[in-house]
């Protein structure tokens, strides 16, 4: 199937590459350059969406200049491929909702790590197949480098982010599952794991330890998942597609493809920023998501620790407020995300800002249960981006505002945060909603948030809770500010 080389280039810089080549090289140098496109674009809601449309190119570049490889001698299997990775995809993309999102990551994860581990046993197997002279092929001890580390994340990513895809889609447990022991069995099973590793890039034809060490990776992603809370499944997500982008590269040197090495050094280092900038908005070190077993909840109660009573507010009372108030701001979270209120969070604050008054929506960087949930859910409602404000944006206006209305969120404005050193959020920055003239909070009971601790916010004198699904109560508080 080879072609015979054409020189290319000045006289005596002559290389041999043949035009096939040249033009799968252009391929993958375009479909690079607009994955680093794409993922700046995605830095701001406005570009977020050229964004996906320029890494879809890059994809679909990537994809073409690969079926231009001339070591792809027939297309049926490929073809097959594509039919059945279509038939997964379109409804994985057009069908599942915008709450399930973290889910649908974890499982797109799961299939690119399903890919980079199948690549890695069919290489081995290929370089430990006797040729017909009865002679092995063999592989480097790089190159075993290189495979050993594609399998081993790559197979760990595949039973973690099913964990995490479970744990979120709550088909498993979402609180964490712990045992006595759990993490010392976890570091030696690692640590067994990163032997063989080792082993085998001194004796790479020892199948038995390739195959072993791949069934131990497939058991560290359970282990490392299971005693993690579902709250905190998006920081694993992000860390696990930091894992998933590093098994790519690592194909990418085994098999020396420039593109794969390129989006999966992108992908694993945007994927551990990630991870790291989502426990930095909450205060918390990668050991506490990872082995601190956190979220798991407190009894819920009208009456606080300290003995203080929460009040609550009828919709006639709260569309009153909001009727004549001159500044609002609204503060998103999960509970807006579970009740998909944002169309009528969109329709109240029009209604007050055609009564002339000043609408802003606070945005804190962990309100939800994915990075950039609440920017998601408003832009689908049509909210002007201008009218997002991140946490350090807004914080001083709070002060200044009439009234602050609280969404489904719970733990970004608690103050303890801010107040009480022996909260586990203690040091987490939070809106400062507390500063408000008035404030008031919707949502369906006394329960505490993911952190799972009660929120003196709820107990300030200037708070009124508004009980009930937030879809219900804004639904009503429309109509109520409607007919005034
Ligand atoms: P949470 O603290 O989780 O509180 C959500 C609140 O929404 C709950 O108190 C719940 O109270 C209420 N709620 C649920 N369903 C509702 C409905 N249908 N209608 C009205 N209210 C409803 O949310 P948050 O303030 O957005 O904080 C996010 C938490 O997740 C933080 O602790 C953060 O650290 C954590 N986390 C976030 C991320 C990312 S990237 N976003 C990643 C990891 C962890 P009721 O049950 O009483 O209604």
């Amino acid at each position: 199937m080879s072609e015979p080389p054409a020189l290319v280039g000045a006289p005596g810089l002559a290389a041999a590459v043949s035009p096939r080549e040249l033009l799968i090289q252009a391929a993958y140098l375009a479909a690079s350059v607009l994955f680093i496109l794409g993922l700046k674009s995605l830095t701001k809601p406005d570009s977020a969406r050229r964004g996906m449309q320029q890494a879809a190119l890059g994809m679909l570049l990537a994809i073409v200049g690969t079926l231009f490889h001339h070591q792809i001698v027939e297309y049926h299997w490929i073809v097959a491929g594509l039919v059945i990775g279509g038939v997964i995809g379109w409804p994985l993309g057009t069908r599942v909702p915008m709450t399930a999102m973290p889910q649908r990551i974890a499982l797109s994860h799961m299939f690119g790590a399903t890919a980079a581990s199948l690549v890695g046993v069919a290489e081995y197997y290929t370089a430990y197949r006797p040729l017909a002279d009865g002679t092995l092929p063999g592989v480097d001890p790089a190159r075993m480098a290189a495979l050993g580390f594609e399998v081993l994340f790559g197979s760990l990513t595949v039973t973690g982010s099913l964990m995490a895809a479970g744990k979120l889609q709550e088909l498993l447990p979402g609180q964490p599952i712990t045992f006595r022991g759990q993490n010392v069995f976890n570091v030696a099973v690692f640590a067994l794991a990163i032997g063989l590793f080792l082993f085998l890039i001194a004796f790479p034809a020892s199948a038995a330890a390739f195959y072993t060490m791949i069934g131990l990776a497939l058991v560290i992603g359970v282990s490392m998942v299971l005693p993690i809370g579902a709250a905190d499944m998006p920081v694993v997500v992000s860390l696990l597609n930091s894992y998933a982008g590093l098994a790519a590269a690592a194909t990418g040197f085994a098999i020396g493809n420039n593109v794969l090495i390129i989006c999966g050094a992108l992908d694993g280092g945007s994927g551990f920023l990630l991870s790291m900038l989502m426990c930095k908005a909450m205060n918390r070190s990668f050991a506490n998501v990872l082995f601190g077993a956190f979220g798991t909840p407190q009894a819920a109660s009208a009456r606080s620790a300290t003995g203080l009573v929460a009040k609550s507010i009828s919709a006639e009372d709260a569309a009153i407020q909001l009727a004549y108030a001159r500044k609002v701001i609204v503060v998103p979270g999960y509970g807006m995300a579970v009740a998909q209120s944002q169309h009528q969070v969109r329709e109240l604050a029009e209604l007050i800002e055609r009564r002339g008054g000043e609408v802003k929506y606070a945005i804190h960087p962990v309100a939800g249960r994915m990075p950039g949930h609440m920017n998601v859910l408003l832009a689908e409602a049509n909210v002007p981006y201008d009218r997002l404000y991140d946490m350090e944006e807004i914080n001083q206006e709070f002060a200044n505002t009439d009234v602050a209305v609280v969404i489904g969120a719970n733990d970004v404005v608690n103050p303890a945060a801010r107040n009480d050193p022996s909260s586990p959020i203690y040091g987490m920055p939070i809106l400062n909603v507390d500063q408000a003239r008035s404030i008031i909070v919707m949502k369906r009971s006394m329960n505490p948030g993911f952190a799972g601790i009660e929120n003196e916010l709820f107990y300030d004198p200037k708070t009124r809770m508004l009980f009930g699904d937030a879809k219900a109560s804004l639904t009503k508080l429309v109509t109520e500010v409607k007919a005034l």
